[in-house]
């Protein structure tokens, strides 16, 4: 099982369009959990499943409810959620309360580890206790940028912050929400994937199509698969697998 973070300290850059764009790619192929971590539960909506976890996050993360029993099937083959409800919002505390508090999402895939072969994580923004956990679970953060001179900066507070997990996942950065007409976003799909290694070339379109994703809640994939959109997001889960795949191979040598 591979376990992939969407994260940014930065809220609305497109985390949760990307994690649920990924998930539905990966679903393809894949065993894929897609895990809903933020209270406001938009991955959720977005895959039309119901918010609602019995006993709430708190008798999740405890142990008293399995996560087996919490997780919903979706319309998509292959393709399951762990929904979050507004019980997700004392998240933080919860994982206060218990102990190895940064290691309880990580404990908790494991006991479906053999169910899925794609585990991918929608983070709430910020550094919380949640994206600590997060972090340390995956093996490869996800980072959405939005194109502005303060990209590459919270682009390096994400790699400082995972610098400190023990885990040290790698971080692929891309550029989301991008408006060619604006030249301030054309400098940055030219300079930023040079300036940066941890930055793609994969550029995802500011597009009405993907904003429609509200009122189909459906992945791009489902309702326009031949638009740019939805090729990004393709290419995206292609780099994502690759750069995984080298990871281990580095391990291994
Ligand atoms: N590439 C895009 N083009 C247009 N709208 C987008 C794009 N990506 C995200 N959005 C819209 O921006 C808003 C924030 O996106 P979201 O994925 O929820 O961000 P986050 O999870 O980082 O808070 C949503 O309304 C979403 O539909
Ligand atoms: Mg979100």
């Amino acid at each position: 099982m591979k376990t992939v973070a969407v994260y940014s300290t930065k809220g609305g850059v497109g985390k949760t369009t990307t994690a649920v764009n990924l998930a539905w790619e990966a679903s393809q192929d894949f065993r894929v959990l897609l895990w809903d971590l933020d209270p406001q539960g938009a991955a959720t909506f977005l895959l039309q499943v119901k918010p609602k976890l019995k006993g709430g996050v708190d008798a999740l993360i405890g142990g008293k409810t399995g996560a087996a029993k919490a997780i919903r099937s979706t319309r998509y083959e292959r393709l399951d959620v762990l929904p979050a409800d507004a019980s997700y919002r004392d998240l933080d505390l919860v994982f206060d309360h218990n102990k190895n508090s940064v290691e309880r999402i990580a404990k908790l895939l494991e006991t479906i580890s053999s169910d899925y072969d794609v585990v991918i994580l929608d983070c709430p923004p910020g550094s919380s206790l949640v994206a600590e956990n997060a972090l340390h679970a995956a093996e490869l953060i996800v980072v959405p940028l939005v194109p502005s001179p303060l990209s590459l900066r919270s682009l390096e507070q994400v790699t400082e912050f995972v610098s400190e997990s023990a885990s040290a996942p790698q971080v692929v950065g891309f550029l989301s929400m991008v408006d060619r007409r604006k030249t301030l976003h054309r400098a940055a799909v030219r300079d930023l994937p040079r300036s940066s290694s941890t930055v793609t070339n994969i550029v995802v379109p500011s597009s009405v199509v993907i904003e429609r994703m509200g009122t189909e809640r459906a992945p791009v994939g489902v309702y326009a698969p031949r638009t740019e959109a939805a090729h990004a997001y393709s290419e995206l889960w292609v780099r994502v697998q690759s750069s995984i795949k080298a990871k281990q191979r580095k391990h291994r040598h």
